[in-house]
């Protein structure tokens, strides 16, 4: 039985699952909206999709190969035909943050390989104004030193307690009053060492799937 807001999910993750076609490289997202895509999928690939998956995560690749779908290391493919994740927040210009479940470094890797990103989201997620924690993923060595100077850039790091990302390095998820222009944000915080990456995503989702009560919305580039 699901509820409100992972039906809402559900519906996204169905609409974006349509524009997966015989032959294609499937990127496969992390998170509980992703699932839905990867179930989806699955249950597709039994009726006779023949489709190979990159996983963003060791969690997703558990998952697909559960529900049956051939999978692959993303170093066996140059291009990724499609790929369908989640994120925690999204705005009008179709900035994200994501990390909410740790995987944005894998996910940020498979993004950038992809033709296109599809994004699925409930509409709660939708916003004019970014308020989720940026999730840092940065390496266990010095990581208070790293959050002193994300702290000077006017953040409040908190450590993902009890959790190492599948690259063995921690999150700092970085509170934030203001967060300011996500491009200069981005350029900063990846700059530091230390730091392997941020969940800012930027001109890297091609298409966002916005799962309503009433149906779905797209908003596109
Ligand atoms: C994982 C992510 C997820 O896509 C994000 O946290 C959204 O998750 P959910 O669909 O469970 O709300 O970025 O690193």
């Amino acid at each position: 039985m699901l509820t409100g807001m992972d039906e809402l999910k559900q519906k996204a993750a169905h609409e974006a699952v349509k524009q997966v076609r015989d032959g294609m490289v499937v990127g496969l997202g992390t998170g509980s909206t992703a699932r839905h895509a990867i179930v989806r999928l699955g249950e597709m690939v039994v009726r006779g999709l023949d489709i190979v998956g990159i996983a963003t995560s060791v969690e997703s690749e558990r998952l697909a190969r559960k529900v049956g779908i051939p999978m692959a290391d993303i170093n066996e493919y140059e291009v990724i035909d499609i790929t369908i994740d989640g994120a925690d927040e999204v705005n009008g210009d179709l900035v994200l943050i994501k990390g909410g479940g740790g995987a944005l470094l894998r996910e940020k890797i498979v993004a950038s390989c992809s033709k296109k990103e599809i994004i699925v989201v409930d509409e709660g997620k939708l916003v004019k104004k970014f308020s989720f924690p940026l999730p840092v993923e940065v390496v266990p060595f010095g990581w208070k030193r790293t959050a002193d100077k994300l702290r000077a850039f006017g953040f409040t790091p908190q450590l993902r307690k009890g959790f190492v990302t599948d690259s063995g390095n921690v999150i700092l998820d970085c509170h934030y009053d203001e967060l300011g222009s996500p491009e200069k944000i981005e350029r900063a915080v990846n700059n530091l060492p230390g730091v392997v990456e941020c969940g800012l995503f930027i001109n890297l989702a091609d298409e966002v799937i916005v799962g309503k009560r009433e149906g779905v919305e797209r908003l596109k580039q």
